[in-house]
């Protein structure tokens, strides 16, 4: 577990138990342990009776015996977004569907609408309270999709956005472009020219000004076809970005094994995931990315092929999907819970699911996502007698402090 030190080190972390989550056996416990920092980066982990002899440290944190975790990561949001859709809940809850809802102009297109309308700023104003709600949770990486655009400047703006919350939040965020989200009604009956203008005009734009780390579609028969998708991966794959899908959450379309071809990070939602995907999936090291919210809020019944998944060996994340349509849900911890009573993981998969396999799900694994030497010093300590705790209750978990990039940040966030 040590790690090449020379013992002079900017923080130590004492009085502290750690979960390493780094995949080992359980949680990677380690009862009395230590954590050292060096710019930034986690420098020694390990048993504290271990620690080098001389170290020095310019301050020394007591974590009062709390539990010491990698900070969490929510490798599927929606999270930029203006509007309000609970009218939507009304109408689903007395029996209308959630595709007819889109089909008749509802749905994704009712956000776009209002995201179009919003300024910048008011954009920026109305993510904030979801942001801080996943960080007050300990969350110290988000993943923030566009796709309330639609158009190449309103995708720019959400996209800018979500960048202007890394920078002005104790928060690592990872951007992906989803311009094949859904049709827009100026393009209503041509989706090839969208899918054109996605491909030829969009992409390359906001690729060059460095607002993409990602790229992903909604592959689904109320979204795009499994052809319109694998164009939008080709464009992806010119400009060097690696793709991901929103595949088989309402129906097989073979969106799973098609972003397993294009080596894509991860294929999200999968409750009609089939044989076939899961052994490309395997194949490819593709992240199956579990979303128990959008399952929960639109009361689905065909649950995800988790023994399947466990048995291929693929690795499983799980994410809020947080969007105002299928998953108002800014609690990671809550989708760690609904991970759980939904879809049966244990609460290890769960909170693997949420630290080193979403790392995994957006490509940062080599910097995020477990506690050890070389890794970003991203940390969230807690008030709990297990890391179960994290995954069994909802509501109850107390986070004492995080760490992001080894500075330790303020109890009541502060914008800049
Ligand atoms: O991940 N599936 C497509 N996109 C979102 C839903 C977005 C919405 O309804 O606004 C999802 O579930
Ligand atoms: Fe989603």
């Amino acid at each position: 577990m040590t790690g090449a030190h020379d013992g002079d080190w900017d923080t130590l972390w004492t009085h502290v138990q750690l979960a390493t989550l780094d995949g080992r056996e359980g949680y990677g416990e380690i009862p009395d342990g230590a954590l050292a920092i060096r710019a930034g980066r986690i420098g020694w982990v390990g048993p504290r009776r271990d620690l080098p002899a001389g170290w020095t440290a310019r301050s020394v944190e007591d974590g009062g015996g709390g539990w010491l975790l990698p900070g969490l990561i929510d490798c599927h949001t929606h999270i930029v977004h203006a509007g309000n859709r609970s009218d939507e809940f009304e109408d689903r809850l007395q029996g209308v569907s959630y595709e007819a809802i889109a089909r008749r102009g509802g749905g994704i297109v009712a956000t776009v609408r209002a995201t179009r309308a919003a300024s910048e700023d008011e954009l920026f104003a109305a993510s904030l309270p979801r942001v801080e709600s996943l960080l007050a949770e300990g969350v110290t990486t988000i993943e923030i999709k566009s796709g309330y655009g639609l158009a190449l400047d309103a995708e720019a703006k959400m996209l800018r956005v979500a960048r202007r919350i890394g920078a002005s939040l104790p928060v690592r965020v990872r951007t992906t472009f989803l311009g094949a989200h859904a049709l827009p009604p100026e393009f209503a009956g041509r989706p090839d020219d969208y899918v054109d203008a996605v491909c030829r005009e969009m992409l390359p734009a906001l690729a060059a000004e460095g607002l993409v780390d990602a790229v992903d579609a909604f592959c689904e028969n109320i979204g795009f076809t499994a052809g319109e998708t694998e164009r939008v991966f080709r464009a992806a794959g010119a400009l060097g970005l690696p793709v991901k899908l929103h595949a088989e959450q309402l129906s097989d379309q073979g969106g799973a094994a098609l972003v397993a071809r294009h080596r894509g990070l991860s294929a999200d939602h999968l409750e009609h995931l089939g044989a076939d995907g899961i052994a490309a999936m395997a194949a490819a090291g593709t992240v199956a990315v579990l979303l128990p919210g959008a399952f929960y809020f639109l009361r689905e019944t065909r649950l995800p092929p988790v023994q399947a998944l466990r048995d291929a060996g693929v690795p499983i994340a799980v994410a809020t999907d947080c969007n105002p349509g299928t998953s108002p849900l800014a609690s990671l911890l809550t989708a760690l819970n609904m991970a759980c009573t939904l879809f049966r993981l244990t609460p290890r998969e769960a909170l693997l699911g949420a630290t080193s396999n979403a790392a995994r799900a957006l490509g940062i694994a080599g910097d995020v996502g477990s506690l050890e030497p070389g890794k970003a010093a991203d940390l969230a300590l807690w008030d709990i007698a297990r890391p179960a705790d994290l995954a069994c209750g909802i509501g109850l978990c107390r986070c004492l402090a995080v760490v992001n990039d080894g500075v330790r940040r303020a109890p009541r966030i502060a914008l800049d």
